[in-house]
């Protein structure tokens, strides 16, 4: 990796699929996969293109048992561009010697290089430059260009240009018994000469799709300049492709640029009559391609103005770090805001998980809160929008209020499936993730910290609070009081850590009081109130009435504020009740006999053991409220609980549960990282390092290529702002920054846009340097380090002298606050 690019050198079948993840390019509405134009799907390419809420249903009958899954759509393949020499077969990596080649990212502009040189069977030599963008600056536009320059040939090319709408889901090997054909052909047809377009639709869902592709061919001495020269067409098309195939002649020595440019629609898409016309006529009117690169470069340069992380001293994390900010945005941009989508927890640019929605958001809206928050309000509303489904659910269950899914996709429905594959047993077991109704605790969490980011009271009053209070309402009901303890208490339930379904040989499933479950309710119980509080009196007596939220509930509520069962055991918090009486692993007999053991479960349930009698855990589970609440959010909590918080009860619990995580979720990195930052920077870097380098090295030997992981991507910039600079939010409005690894973050340098203004934040030679923009300010505002609280005015900086000792390691047993 060099600059802003991630640039391959070679060839490598084997690592094709990965790269092509991760080159991946998109605009948050629709993503492909950094796959050539000349190759199809096979075992080393896979070509895809997912657009956000793009779901169809499918049902697989498996020995006799209907299995009903929803699937992100792979849609029709846009890419396809062939080149034939001389009548030839085309060309393709197989059939040619490789001279010279580079695949290259450019993270600034989220564009896809291919640079090859190659000989064919006869001798000729060519060169072939590709480019491709999906338009950061109009969503449904997507163009790629060849540059071709036969070296010491002349002769007839034809390039074949092609919509392919026989595109299907089998991408994961663990799926692929499951039926995977979501499109059926509508139509194809032709704009004018130069124009084919293709529209298909979702088997069930009823999705219309369609794609329009304008291929033009430029000649001659002043390539840039020239109009496009006519070149013989020949069309074929079936129901379910369209192809045009283009020839020309070229000259040795002289380039020929080819340009397709691509429009794509849905029925789901505003302001259109139909995808189809759509399409076509979008495309008729698109720039050529120099003219539309410019217009997305432009929109990038905008989006980096307010992004960007620089961090001067580290240049392998800043690369990473930028890489992760680009795949985040294509993921998650200002088109996505006009959509109806929620953030797949692994993006747009692969088939696992099957393109749902998990609580993955909670590790992304930090990032977004702080920079884009009108993408994370429009993200929250797809939860909204989804209410009505979460009640139903509840209710189905017999709790009241809202239970949102583990997993979701279109409507909301529980999209997590009843058993899953295990790779290296070969055995389909149970899934009973489903179980881990903390999803909704995080929806809740995710609503309060918009909020506290933007002070957008608005939102709160026409979505944020309703959601928030049938949320409430839902852990009101499923926790129970135990009379004996004069606790409430929570079972049935999963933790994060999904290694723990339930207990060694119930044969009821879920768990006893989880902590981190427990903990969030409580937490929200106290925090309801004062949300009805800020909300204006017309309001919060119309939601009171409205959803019939008596005094009774209320009184619940600030009960169970107080008087939540949290599982201790040693000196720690139990991650559930009895998990004090688990078997310990011998982790030292598994490291040895395993080359990896992130996977336990899976490694333990092969050898015919069950994961749930050991203390082993996947990921962080109760220290995910260190990572979610700073010391003194978190003592609050617990005191109002009634139980002691010691300053080192964040280190005791850390550590204990460091020894016993596997990290089979790569999620767990970020959130050790977190927690560590202020016990152990040092450990926390390194383990920021690994969450950095989780997918672009695809730790997880094979995950990646089956999409990015989208909390460990913005979990990373996450951890950047809240861990190092040490940013939180108080509910006394003030922006605090305590940055500690100053040997590291000397030059850092962000910005935030904090409660709509916006803010430069730097550290430099020991010193904090914020400063305000003028344009756009809104309100006092304060920023501080410690106690040292200063109000910004428009256009103003304050300069904060960092303490000394923020650049060494905390003594370790005052280092509880992240
Ligand atoms: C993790 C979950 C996560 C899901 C989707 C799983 O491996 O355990 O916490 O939500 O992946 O990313």
């Amino acid at each position: 990796m060099q600059g802003f690019d991630l640039t391959y050198d070679g060839f490598d079948p084997a690592s094709e699929t990965l790269r092509e993840a991760l080159t991946s390019t998109g605009n948050g509405y629709f993503c492909t996969r950094g796959t050539a134009e000349w190759e199809d799907m096979g075992s080393v390419h896979y070509p895809g293109t997912y657009a956000h809420g793009g779901y169809n249903r499918e049902t697989t009958i498996f020995d006799g048992y209907p299995v009903l899954n929803e699937d992100l759509v792979n849609l029709p393949n846009w890419l396809v561009l062939k080149l034939r020499i001389e009548g030839e077969a085309a060309v393709r990596f197989g059939s040619v010697e490789l001279l010279d080649y580079q695949h290259t990212y450019d993270i600034r502009f989220a564009l896809v290089r291919r640079d090859l040189r190659f000989r064919d069977h006869a001798g000729r030599v060519t060169t072939l430059t590709s480019r491709r963008f999906v338009s950061m600056a109009y969503s449904h536009q997507a163009g790629i260009e060849w540059t071709l320059v036969p070296e010491n040939w002349s002769g007839r090319v034809e390039v074949v240009t092609a919509l392919d709408g026989r595109m299907t889901n089998h991408m994961v090997a663990r799926y692929r018994e499951l039926e995977g054909r979501h499109l059926d052909p509508v139509s194809p047809r032709t704009f004018g000469p130069e124009i084919i377009a293709l529209k298909v639709q979702t088997r069930q869902s009823n999705i219309y799709v369609a794609e329009a592709a304008r291929t033009q061919v430029f000649l001659g001495e002043r390539l840039q300049l020239n109009g496009p020269v006519g070149v013989e067409r020949s069309l074929h098309q079936m129901e379910d492709y369209i192809q045009q195939v283009l020839a020309f002649d070229v000259e040795q020595g002289k380039p020929a640029r080819v340009e397709k440019m691509v429009a794509l629609f849905t029925s789901r898409d505003n302001a259109i009559t139909e995808p189809l016309t759509a399409a076509g006529r979008h495309v008729l009117r698109y720039p050529r391609f120099d003219d539309a690169l410019d217009e997305h470069q432009s929109a990038w340069t905008e989006l980096w103005d307010s992004c960007d992380i620089q961090l001067p001293r580290e240049p392998r994390a800043q690369l990473l770090l930028r890489l992760h900010i680009a795949h985040v945005l294509q993921v998650c941009s200002r088109h996505t805001a006009r959509h109806d989508a929620g953030v797949p927890a692994r993006g747009l640019n692969g088939e696992a998980y099957r393109g749902h929605v998990f609580w993955d958001e909670l590790y992304v809206y930090p990032y977004l809160n702080l920079r884009l928050p009108e993408i994370t309000r429009a993200l929250l509303l797809y939860r909204y929008r989804r209410l009505a489904e979460a009640r139903a659910a509840a209710c189905e269950a017999g709790y009241r209020g809202a239970m949102f899914p583990w997993q979701s996709g279109s409507d909301g429905t529980e999209e997590t499936q009843q058993v899953h594959l295990n790779p290296l047993s070969g055995q389909w077991d149970p899934d009973l993730s489903h179980n881990q109704r903390h999803v909704s605790a995080a929806i809740f969490y995710n609503v309060w910290r918009y909020y506290q980011a933007t002070d957008d009271l608005e939102f709160l009053r026409d979505y944020g609070a309703e959601l928030m209070l049938e949320i409430t309402r839902f852990w009101a009901s499923i926790a129970h009081f135990n009379l004996g303890r004069q606790r409430y208490e929570i079972h049935g339930v999963m933790g994060p850590d999904e290694f723990h379904e339930g207990y060694p040989g119930a044969e009821q499933a879920g768990l006893r009081n989880n902590a981190y479950t427990n903990a969030m309710a409580a937490w929200i119980s106290a925090t309801m109130p004062q949300v009805l509080d800020l909300l204006p009196a017309s309001r919060s007596a119309m939601l009171r009435r409205y959803l019939h939220v008596t005094d009774e509930e209320l009184r619940v509520w600030e009960d169970m504020s107080r008087r939540m069962y949290i599982p201790f055991h040693d000196g720690v918090i139990s991650q559930f009740e009895g998990y004090a009486d688990l078997d310990e692993l011998d982790w030292d007999h598994y490291r040895a006999t395993y080359p990896n053991i992130q996977r336990m479960d899976r490694i333990l349930k092969a050898e015919g053991k069950d994961p749930n009698s050991f203390k082993v855990a996947k990921q962080a589970d109760a220290v995910m409220l260190f990572f979610l609440f700073d010391h003194d959010e978190l003592r609050a909590v617990f005191e109002r609980l009634g139980y002691g918080y010691d300053r080192d009860l964040a280190r005791r619990t850390i550590e204990y549960y460091d020894r016993r995580t596997s990290h089979g979720s790569t999620l767990s990195f970020v959130t050790f990282a977190g927690v560590l930052a202020g016990l152990d920077p040092a450990s926390s870097w390194d383990r920021f390092l690994v969450a950095l380098e989780s997918d672009v090295s695809d730790v997880q030997g094979g995950t990646t290529k089956e999409g990015i992981h989208m909390g460990v991507m913005s979990g990373t910039l996450d951890l950047l702002q809240r861990s190092f600079m040490g940013s939180s939010i108080g509910d006394d409005g003030v922006l605090r920054l305590q940055p500690r690894l100053l040997d590291r973050l000397d030059g850092v340098a962000l910005c935030m846009r904090f409660r709509g203004t916006s803010l430069r934040v730097s550290v430099k030679g020991g010193e904090l340097i914020v400063f305000a923009q003028a344009e756009g300010f809104r309100w006092p505002l304060r920023v501080g380090v410690g106690p040292d609280i200063h109000e910004l005015s428009p256009g103003g900086t304050c300069v904060f002298k960092l303490p000394a000792e923020a650049s060494s390691p905390p003594p370790r047993d005052a280092g509880d606050r992240r």
